[in-house]
Order: structure tokens, then C-alpha cells, then sequence
């Protein structure tokens, strides 16, 4: 008597569609109020298959299917990203003008935003007739605008200051990261720093903490992610504004510049703020959104 045939395996399933897989993404992160369900999609699956957003759209539109090895990495990712976790603590990076710096929990996710006040500062060192102009960043977190003023401005001498531990970690990580040997950072509240630069800055950039205290961020990832020592400036916000403002006239020679960034309501605030500490020319500047974004002075 022959053996009973054994029973067929059960048919294994075909890895799924990046295209589909993108779908069913950017759905569930629709449903649970993340802003750019897309592109996050995208971000996170080309964080999992270590490319490109670019390069998952190509991916998609060949009809290449997901490595099971992935989609096991994805899975969880989308599940924080749908309880509100930000995207830049799920791939450990954020994109700051020419730099990818990295994040995570104890350090303020640096905004595309910034990067224009960013860019206000480089401007204003950029005009500095000198062969080292000096620039500082108080409250620098992940050491956005310092980074981006000691790469775009390399014969610039730039000093960084912070004063949380948990950011401090992040901000020497990204000095080592991208190695500017012209950035010397300083683990010291701001209203302290640097008294061997007195008198001989040419741009003080900040971009402080000015959320007043009762305005809690309606956003989960802001509100439960971003540090509070990074939002909250007070009961008008503009508590490290006022110190910022006196700071700056210790450290910066007559002619520099001041850079604040601060809230869209903020800039007539800030500008009566500098001008009654004596500062000149203060002018309030809007962000490509046309939002009122930063205000700058300059020392008389
Ligand atoms: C809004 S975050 C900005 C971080 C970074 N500059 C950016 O633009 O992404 C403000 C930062 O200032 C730091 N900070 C707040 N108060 C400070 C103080 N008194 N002295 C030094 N740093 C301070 C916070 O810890 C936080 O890292």
C-alpha cells in the first residue's frame, strides 16, 4: 500500500507592492491626523529600505515589491508614527539646509522654518569685512543654525551655548558628525555665555524658546516630543527674548547684528524689546509662508 500524499504547503504570499504598501501607509497615517500622510509614507519607507523618497516613488511605479525584511522594520514605525511620534525621531535625522542632523528624544526637532533665519544670519556674517568674523548661537539644541553658519561661512569662528543636558548630547553628536572644526560649543546658560567674546561678535542668532506658557502646542508631536525647555519662554513668551536682547549688547561690537527667531504674533513685541534696550534698525522679517519670522538689530 502506497503512503497517503502529504497535505500541499500552503501557498506563501507574494511580498507586497511598494505601491500598495505606500497606499495602505499614507491611509492609516491620514486617519491619524499626521499632516503629510504621503510624504511620511514615503520618508519612512525609504528610511526602511535605506533610499530615497525619490527612490521609493521609482520603486512604486516599477511595481517592485517590498523585501519581507522591510516591511517587518516598517510595521512598527507606522504604528508610533501613528500615535503622533515625529517622523525625525523615527528615522533619527532632520534635513537643515545642506546638513542632515541627528535627533531624537531630549532635543528640539530643528524646522524648515529656521532655516531662514538661518540664512539671515549667514547674510549678515557673510558682510563682515574680516578674515574671522565671530558669530554665536544661544540655545543652539541640535546645533542647526551654528552648524549651518560655521559650513556656509567657514573662514567664520562660531561659539554655540546650551544648557540641557539632553539636548547637549545631540548638539556634540552633530559637531562630530559634520566635523566643523570652527564651531567650539559651551554647555552654559545663555545669559552667561562667552564673556571672552565681549564686545567682539558680529551676528548673535537664536532661535530661543517663545511659546507663552498657557499656549500648549495643538500638535501631538510638538506637545509631547519637542522638550518644554525648548517651547516655553514665559508668561508673554518672550522671557529669554528680554535676556537674549541684553546678551547680545554684552557680546556683539557696535555694527552686529542681532537674529531672533520667534513667534508669527512676536515681532512688534521684539522690536520694542530691542529698541528700548538701545538696539537700531529693528526690523521684523516673514518666512516664505509670509509669516512674521524672525526680527533683527543692529548694535549701536
Ligand atoms: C527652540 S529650541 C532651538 C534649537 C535650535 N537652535 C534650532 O533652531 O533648532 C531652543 C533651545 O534653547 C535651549 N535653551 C533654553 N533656555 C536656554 C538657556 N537659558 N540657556 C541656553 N540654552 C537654552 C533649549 O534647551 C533648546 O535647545
Amino acid at each position: 500500500m502506497s503512503e497517503p500524499a502529504s497535505p500541499p504547503h500552503p501557498p506563501v504570499p507574494a511580498p507586497e507592492r511598494v505601491a500598495d504598501v505606500l497606499r495602505n501607509t499614507a491611509e492609516r497615517l491620514r486617519a491619524a491626523g499626521v499632516t503629510d500622510p504621503q510624504v511620511d509614507a514615503e520618508l519612512l519607507l525609504a528610511h526602511v529600505l535605506e533610499s530615497s523618497r525619490g527612490g521609493v516613488q521609482a520603486a512604486a511605479i516599477r511595481g517592485d515589491r517590498l523585501p519581507e525584511a522591510a516591511s517587518v522594520a516598517l510595521a512598527p514605525l507606522v504604528d508610533r508614527r501613528c500615535a503622533r511620534e515625529p517622523l525625525q525621531h523615527l528615522t533619527g535625522r532632520a534635513p537643515f539646509r545642506s546638513l542632515e542632523l541627528a535627533v531624537g528624544p531630549g532635543v528640539f526637532v530643528p524646522r524648515p522654518e529656521t532655516e531662514m533665519v538661518a540664512q539671515l544670519a549667514i547674510d549678515a556674517l557673510r558682510a563682515v569685512a574680516s578674515d574671522a568674523p565671530v558669530a554665536v548661537d544661544l540655545g543652539t539644541g541640535s546645533g542647526a543654525i551654528a552648524l549651518a553658519m560655521a559650513t556656509e561661512v567657514p573662514h567664520a569662528r562660531v561659539y554655540a551655548a546650551e544648557n540641557s543636558v539632553d539636548a547637549f548630547i545631540w548638539t556634540k553628536q552633530n559637531h562630530a558628525l559634520v566635523g566643523a572644526e570652527n564651531l567650539t560649543l559651551a554647555f552654559i546658560d545663555l545669559a552667561d555665555a562667552f564673556p571672552e567674546l565681549d564686545g567682539t561678535v558680529s551676528v548673535v542668532a537664536s532661535n530661543p524658546p517663545y511659546v507663552p506658557d498657557d499656549a500648549i502646542p495643538r500638535d501631538p508631536e510638538v506637545r509631547l516630543y519637542d522638550p518644554p525647555a525648548a517651547l516655553y519662554g514665559g508668561a508673554d513668551g518672550l522671557d529669554a527674548v528680554r535676556r537674549l536682547s541684553r546678551v547680545g549688547l554684552r557680546l556683539a561690537h557696535p555694527g552686529g547684528t542681532i537674529v531672533i527667531e520667534h513667534g508669527e504674533w512676536q515681532g512688534e513685541a521684539i522690536r520694542q524689546i530691542l529698541t528700548a534696550d538701545g538696539w537700531l534698525l529693528a526690523s521684523t522679517h516673514p518666512d516664505l509662508t509670509t509669516r512674521d519670522r524672525a526680527t533683527t538689530a543692529v548694535r549701536p
